[in-house]
């Protein structure tokens, strides 16, 4: 029997990192791969496994139902179809921007993967969600899976509504689910719009590095390939109705990060430039990783030491990947959320 894996947002971040892994470590598995190539999603990150014989892209907006069906005939009808769902729109500051894409693609979007995947009798289905439901923590404490969810920007409440959404289905219609909470990637592939790719980006050129508020901000910063793990090992071990915070214990402020980056870039901190705080900011992220590792035998095998240069080495060999992913749209953005007198990139 062919085990067939319906992938959404497969052509962005975390999903190209996670295809590129199965392909690997599954070979055998069918890889059907959804994704509406916003601004975000770029084929080029998959170029490894085109080749492959158990892969096929599907272009289609997960808010629009007859298009979640054309992905779900294109898994054919031999075999279990489980499904993980990473489509979403993922930065903060255009949630803050605007907030309905948001509640299109992760809130409206979540629910047809949903109902269209009852309806094709899926074996299990993976959501894909993050720590940021869970609101901003003090100086100390950790973020469990029982901790109150309190989203604060428009993207985490979107997230939140798309896990709530996947909750139900769990408990309405005993479909069986999973829900995985990951604090901050990093690695390959990442839009330069996120913290560590833009600043990477940025100081190559001697750009200035805009840095929100104080930069005292705390990130829990995980690999990517790390996240990519913890969520085949939730999809093939986790209990059904089960949520799993997933994370390294690798807690940094933001001008930390950057000052790494300056470091190993051997560039001047003369380049940092503190800007206006994002407005909502919040204070500090930290999972507690306790329940996957007990349960799932899931532990990061990067520290943050070792994937960070390794990180940065990639983006210095990417010229041409990050040259054509700055083009265009992300322009735009970068004028309107940095001003006209920060360069543009
Ligand atoms: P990303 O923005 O890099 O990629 C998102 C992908 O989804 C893109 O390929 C985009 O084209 C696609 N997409 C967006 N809207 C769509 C729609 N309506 N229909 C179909 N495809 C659509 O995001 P990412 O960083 O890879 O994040 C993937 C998932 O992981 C998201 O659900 C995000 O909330 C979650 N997450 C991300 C992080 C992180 O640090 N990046 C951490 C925890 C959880
Ligand atoms: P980001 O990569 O946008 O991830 P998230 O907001 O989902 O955690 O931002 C990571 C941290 O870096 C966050 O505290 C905001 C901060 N930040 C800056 O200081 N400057 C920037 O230009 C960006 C994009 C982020």
């Amino acid at each position: 029997m062919t085990n067939t894996l319906l992938v959404t947002g497969g052509a962005g971040f975390i999903g190209s990192n996670f295809i590129e892994m199965l392909v690997a470590d599954r070979p055998d598995w069918r890889i059907i791969n959804m994704d509406a190539l916003t601004y975000a999603g770029n084929l080029e990150n998959l170029t490894q496994v085109e080749g492959h014989p158990g892969y096929q892209f599907v272009k289609g907006d997960v808010a629009i139902r007859e298009d979640v069906a054309r992905a779900f005939d294109a898994c054919g009808s031999d075999g279990q179809v489980s499904v993980v769902h990473f489509a979403a729109e993922s930065h903060v500051d255009r949630s803050i921007a605007g907030g309905l894409p948001f509640v299109m693609a992760n809130v409206v979007g979540t629910q047809n993967m949903l109902d269209e995947s009852r309806a094709r009798g899926v074996h299990r289905f993976l959501h894909v969600s993050t720590d940021e439901v869970y609101g901003s923590l003090g100086k100390t404490g950790f973020f469990t899976e029982e901790t109150n969810l309190a989203p604060n920007s428009p993207y985490s409440a979107s997230k939140c509504g798309s896990d709530m959404l996947v909750r139900a289905a769990f408990h309405t219609h005993d479909f069986p689910t999973l829900i995985t909470r990951c604090s901050n990637n990093y690695g390959p592939y990442q839009f330069p719009e996120k913290l560590i790719p833009l600043i990477i980006a940025n100081a190559r050129e001697n750009k200035p590095l805009p840095v929100y508020g104080d930069g005292m901000q705390i990130r829990d910063w995980l690999y990517v390939q790390d996240h990519c793990e913890a969520i085949l090992c939730v999809l093939e071990g986790g209990k059904p109705g089960d949520v799993y915070n997933i994370g390294g214990h690798n807690e940094y402020p933001n001008i930390e990060i950057v000052k790494r980056i300056l470091k190993q870039l051997d560039k001047p901190e003369s380049l940092i430039t503190y800007v206006k705080d994002r407005p909502g900011h919040d204070r500090r992220y930290a999972i507690d990783a306790g329940k996957i590792e007990r349960e799932l035998g899931w532990t990061p095998r990067y520290t943050f030491e070792q994937a960070l240069p390794k990180t940065i080495e990639w983006y210095l060999s990417q010229d041409e990947w990050l040259q054509r992913v700055r083009s265009g749209t992300y322009r735009e953005y970068y004028a309107e959320q940095y001003g006209s007198d920060t360069p543009s990139v």
